[in-house]
């Protein structure tokens, strides 16, 4: 059995930055849930599976094979043998993954995935329902959050970096409307899970978010 950490929390608080460096720091393997969820995301697109239409989206499942492997420690995400990673990472995919990872055929079809994984390695894994439906027994759960303001300001200054124009009240209107999906689905919403650690990073540096989470992790052996 893997030494697990179940890292959730909303879109925009830092995980998958916090959970890669914390992944580093203790010798764990970053698992990134919410890739997975995008990597479905892409197969409805292709498909034109219109998201609020949930037997369409159960139906269009039967024919989706999402796996995960590692390059160079980066995880990749293969949607029926196509490396899809690089086209994970738009609002488009976002938008469909936080959409369809309401229904329910979406989660189950995920769920054994996430479960091997965390069995056979010591690995850090973040998503929505980490602590409070995938992994049970994590060995430690943290819930990092962040206020929308400064979850949608530094969304805008990563996009202004990237060079991409953008309206920051546009970003925090599309973080509420998330957060809003996120949380109040009927199937695995996400919410903190009563034995997990609250984290609120709205005044913490990225290294003390870090440290914090690493002071209740111990030293993994997975490399
Ligand atoms: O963390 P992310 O933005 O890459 O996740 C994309 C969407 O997937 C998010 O809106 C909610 C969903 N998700 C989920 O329902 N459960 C998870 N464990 C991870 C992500």
């Amino acid at each position: 059995m893997g030494y697990n950490v179940a890292i959730d929390g909303p879109a925009g608080a830092g995980k998958s930055t916090i959970a890669k460096l914390v992944a580093k720091e203790k010798g764990y393997i970053y698992v990134d849930t919410g890739a997975m969820y995008r990597g479905m995301a892409i197969h409805f697109l292709k498909k034109g599976v219109d998201p609020d239409d949930r037997e369409a989206v159960a139906e269009a499942c039967t024919d989706a094979d999402v796996s995960i492997g590692y390059e160079n420690g980066v995880q990749q995400v293969y949607l029926n043998g196509e490396n899809v990673t690089s086209m994970l990472r738009t609002e488009e995919v976002g938008n469909m993954a936080s959409r369809t990872s309401a229904v329910p055929a979406v989660r189950e079809k995920l769920l054994e995935l996430q479960r091997s994984l965390a069995a056979e390695k010591d690995v850090i894994m973040d998503g929505r329902d980490i602590g409070t439906n995938i992994l049970p027994n994590a060995d430690v759960k943290i819930y990092l959050t962040a206020s929308v303001e400064t979850r949608a300001k530094r969304r805008y200054d990563e996009l202004v970096e990237k060079g991409e124009k953008c309206s920051l009240e546009e970003i925090a209107r599309d973080i509420r409307e998330r957060d809003e999906r996120d949380m109040t689905r009927e199937t695995a919403p996400l919410k903190q899970a009563e034995d997990a650690v609250l984290v609120d990073s709205s005044n913490m540096s990225i290294q003390e978010v870090v440290d914090t989470i690493c002071s209740y992790c111990r030293q993994g052996e997975a490399k």
